[in-house]
């Protein structure tokens, strides 16, 4: 069984990636996190005896780690999703952002290019991001083909990355593709994103900070189809491809705010209405981008992927996970979490 490198295993979109490929049977996974505050392994509970899938703790920026684990093992291929993640940390701390997400992407592109030497039939995977497309105006959306226009410390970094990916397939020949995803959501987000954020205070009746107005636009996708998507495309895309995968699910975050809000009113028997009451605009993000909308349309006709589920749907398992999974949640938010909420919480009033 060949044996494939999965990166980032650990966290959000990682873990359902992982627990996908684990299920496929078809390769032997090693799963290399390094467990950041973001990664959890308990994401993985229920996969993490499963024969064929191992877990090393490491770091991407560890160039001899990487080089030790090239030499023990012979990947068939790597799907990298280890990144920093979250748009508002890399606003207060950029560097972190640009060690982990191109460094970190470099020296495993590095490993990778050593250690596939004369070997036909690899392929190094890039997940990133529709971030790094920039903007939208009101009409519109992102295309495989519109230009780079990163905005964000984070969408900078991940735009870097993408096109170290590019570069080394281009110069070194190396086996390469890459997706650009819209906005996720379902199990295992950590509650500093905005879904599970407002999940997290909704059922603490802790106050609901929407940035701004509360008018921009993000285009959601349920985890689970990403996943799909991921593999879909590790199996049968084409090398130096890019691949948007999006919803066509756009919501502006004020409504996908208070529709959360009704979801939960039902759930814990409150009186409808009662959970908007605690929605408190806040200060907005710097520079914060307006609208994001991806055209999934080539990834539907070429390799036939599109999303499975309807939002509401989605929303209403995802509020249900963070119901029967009360431990990951106050675990996760203990601790360091409720520093770094607070602080942030008070530098936006
Ligand atoms: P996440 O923050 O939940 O998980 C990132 C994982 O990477 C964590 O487990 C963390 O421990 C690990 N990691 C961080 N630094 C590392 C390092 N130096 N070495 C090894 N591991 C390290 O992120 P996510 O939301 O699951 O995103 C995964 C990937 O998908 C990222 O590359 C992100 O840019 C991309 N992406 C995310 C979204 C989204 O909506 N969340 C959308 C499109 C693309
Ligand atoms: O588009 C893909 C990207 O989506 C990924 O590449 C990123 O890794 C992922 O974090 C996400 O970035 P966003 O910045 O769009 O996600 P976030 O959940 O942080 O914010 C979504 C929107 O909600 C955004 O417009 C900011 C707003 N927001 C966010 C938080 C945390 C609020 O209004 N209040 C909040 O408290």
């Amino acid at each position: 069984m060949d044996d494939l490198l999965i990166t980032g295993g650990a966290g959000f979109i990682g873990s359902h990636v992982v627990r996908k490929f684990i299920k496929s049977g078809k390769y032997n996974i090693i799963n290399l996190d390094k467990l950041t505050y973001a990664g959890n392994l308990e994401n993985l509970r229920d996969v993490e005896n499963e024969s064929y899938y191992t877990f090393v703790k490491g770091d991407i920026c560890d160039i001899d780690f990487l080089q030790n684990l090239f030499s023990a093992h012979d990947f068939k291929g790597v799907i990298h999703l280890a990144a920093e993640s979250h748009v508002d940390r890399s606003i207060t701390n950029p560097m972190e952002f640009i060690q982990t997400n191109v460094v970190g992407t470099v020296n495993l592109l590095n490993a990778a290019k050593k250690s596939w030497e004369g070997k036909s039939d690899r392929r190094f995977y890039h997940v990133s991001t529709d971030e790094v497309y920039g903007s939208l105006g009101e009409k519109g959306f992102f295309l495989e083909t519109t230009p780079y226009d990163p905005k964000s410390p984070y969408s900078a970094s991940k735009a870097s990355s993408d096109h170290f990916v590019r570069a080394y397939g281009n110069t070194y020949g190396l086996p390469y593709v890459i997706s650009n995803c819209s906005n996720n959501y379902g199990p295992n987000h950590f509650p500093e994103k905005l879904i599970p954020l407002m999940i997290h205070n909704i059922r603490n009746k802790k106050p609901l900070p929407v940035y701004g107005k509360g008018e921009n636009i993000r285009d959601w996708l349920y985890v689970e189809d990403h996943a799909r998507a991921i593999e879909l495309i590790f199996e049968k895309g084409k090398n130096k491809e890019t691949y948007n995968i999006g919803g066509f699910n756009e919501w502006k975050n004020i409504d996908l705010v208070e529709l959360l809000c009704d979801i939960m009113d039902e759930k814990l028997g409150n009186n409808q209405g009662t959970s908007r009451e605690l929605i408190t605009f806040v200060k907005d993000r710097a520079g914060h981008d307006m609208r994001y909308a991806i055209d999934a349309t080539k990834i539907k006709k070429e390799l036939g992927w599109e999303p499975s589920l309807q939002f509401k749907e989605g929303l209403q398992k995802t509020v249900d996970w963070y119901f029967d999974n009360e431990e990951w949640l106050n675990d996760v938010t203990s601790g360091d979490y409720l520093k770094y909420y607070d602080e942030n919480y008070k530098n936006r009033q």
